[in-house]
């Protein structure tokens, strides 16, 4: 996989885009602070990670949350995707796998991603915050690539106010990933920074 070109302020005027709105709004009852950290439908962030998700294959959101990012990505990314998805807080991990992405419920796990082992990898994409790890960010980038496919990809979303809290603005920034390949790429709302393997 190459680097998606990606020009994220048009995805808004894209066709297909307005159904991924009303999906989103129309779920708003699964977005909570207490579920997934989101006080508001975070049509920005989910819109502009629809794009890096290019192509079939095994997926892991670690810090899922209620899995509705993942619930996302399947309807509109528009490939074949199995999801997995592993968090600390086990009421939004009961939801997703009760009631969200019941058919694969046996894919989420109460875990911490400082610790998880990649035991159901490797996986294409892997998708979460290096925040979740700090201090040991770089140990944990070259765990998360030992555990992508080859031709897969991870992909960190880091969003705003986490930049804001820990006083940088690009992810580039950070002397942690230094010489692993990331690519940074700004979101709406967040930032990503990009590996391929
Ligand atoms: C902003 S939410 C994102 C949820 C989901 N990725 C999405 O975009 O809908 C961040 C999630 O990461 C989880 N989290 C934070 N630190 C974690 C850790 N060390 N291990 C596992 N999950 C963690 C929180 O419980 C929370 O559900």
């Amino acid at each position: 996989m190459g680097t998606p070109k990606l020009p994220f302020w048009s995805f808004s005027i894209k066709m297909g885009y307005m159904d991924a709105v009303k999906w989103l709004e129309n779920h708003r009852n699964f977005f909570s602070p207490e579920m997934n950290g989101y006080s508001n439908v975070p049509i920005g962030p989910y819109l502009s990670t629809l794009p890096l998700i290019d192509g079939n294959g095994k997926i892991i959101d670690s810090g899922c949350g209620n899995g509705m990012l993942l619930k996302f990505l399947i309807e509109f990314s528009g490939h074949s995707l199995i999801p997995f998805g592993i968090d600390l807080n086990e009421k939004a991990i009961a939801q997703a796998s009760k009631e969200i992405l019941s058919d694969y419920a046996d894919n989420f796990l109460v875990e911490d991603v400082k610790t998880y082992d990649f035991n159901e990898g490797p996986f294409d994409f892997i998708i979460t915050n290096p925040f979740y790890a700090k201090p040991k960010m770089r140990e944990f980038t070259e765990k998360c690539l030992k555990n992508l496919k080859v031709g897969g990809r991870l992909i960190y979303r880091v969003h705003d106010d986490v930049l804001k809290r820990n006083m940088i603005n690009d992810l580039g920034e950070l002397p942690d990933f230094e010489g692993l390949g990331m690519k940074t790429i700004q979101g709406r709302g967040l930032i990503f920074g990009i590996f391929e393997k």
